[in-house]
């Protein structure tokens, strides 16, 4: 299948991938952090990490752990991406306020995305893809159920000297499809769904149940000549499960599913699952 590679930028790196973790760099700042699909042998040695790394994430149980602070570094931060700055922080999970391999879809979005059209950011996490359709003009939504990230979306969108992005704090499927009785359409949408999570009424859903409904209410919400994005990362949703649901939903449209990648200064590679792009 073939690849989309994401980009590294002045304020991100890869430094190094390997041994299931990775070693990043976010502005001044190193991290190590667990990383299932860098199942492959790291280029720089272990001792080399550690000279560098600030913070590094210890796993306990799935995704959540501690991080460990090496260096008594400050526990918050800011990078800048162009014009778009990010507040990071450590968080209880590995995550620290972005996945730098959307980086691939900020650059889609804003070559295709124009002043005023309407775009509608999913599982929108910090904001990274909402900034970056609102830098360009757009008219922006920004829907994810947790509040605590919409509010870090709001901090990110204040310090990138931002404003006007609708926030939704609802269940995503649920307010696309309100949106649908609405007569609401969108020229661009971008979704990020978790490979498994809860419904509206705390319902758990798995991608694979879930993803046949979002591309069906998408294909109800896009303008004729819009475009979709769709992540996903799960292996029980593979290229060969995405692309008939999409055909059937999007028979006019071109439709691109690759893997998305990042690759690491050392010349390491890790893919995160499926891309889906629908224009
Ligand atoms: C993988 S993150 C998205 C990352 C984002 N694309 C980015 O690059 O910054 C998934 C997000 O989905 C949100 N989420 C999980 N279940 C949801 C639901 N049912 N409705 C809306 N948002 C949900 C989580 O709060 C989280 O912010």
């Amino acid at each position: 299948m073939s690849r989309t590679l994401a980009k590294q930028w002045e304020d991100y790196e890869l430094i190094d991938a390997g041994n299931e973790k990775k070693l990043e760099r976010w502005g001044n700042v190193i991290t190590i952090r667990p990383d299932r699909n860098a199942y492959f042998k790291s280029k720089l040695s272990q001792k080399d990490w550690y000279n560098q790394a600030h913070f590094e994430f210890i796993e306990h149980t799935h995704h959540k752990g501690e991080w460990q602070n090496l260096k008594n570094a400050p526990l918050s931060w800011e990078i800048s991406y162009n014009d778009i700055i990010f507040h990071l922080k450590l968080t209880q999970f590995k995550h620290i306020g972005l996945f730098p391999e959307q980086q691939a879809n900020w650059e889609f979005i804003a070559k295709h995305i124009q002043p005023q059209q309407k775009f509608l950011n999913l599982f929108a996490y910090t904001g990274a893809s909402s900034l970056i359709a609102k830098s360009k003009g757009a008219n922006t939504f920004h829907c994810d159920s947790v509040k605590q990230v919409i509010n870090w979306s709001k901090k990110n969108m204040e310090l990138s000297n931002l404003k006007d992005i609708h926030w939704v704090l609802e269940d995503a499927l649920k307010f696309a499809q309100r949106e649908v009785k609405r007569g609401r359409t969108y020229d661009g949408i971008i979704m990020d769904p978790p490979a498994f999570g809860l419904g509206a009424k705390k319902e758990r859903w798995k991608i694979e149940s879930l993803f046949p409904k979002l591309v069906k209410t998408a294909s109800k919400l896009l303008t004729s000549k819009g475009f979709l994005i769709i992540n996903t990362y799960s292996p029980r949703l593979k290229s060969k499960d995405i692309e008939p649901i999409l055909n059937q939903y999007f028979p006019y449209k071109k439709i691109e599913i690759s893997k998305l990648c990042i690759k690491s200064s050392t010349g390491k590679t890790i893919e995160y699952g499926e891309l889906s792009r629908v224009y």
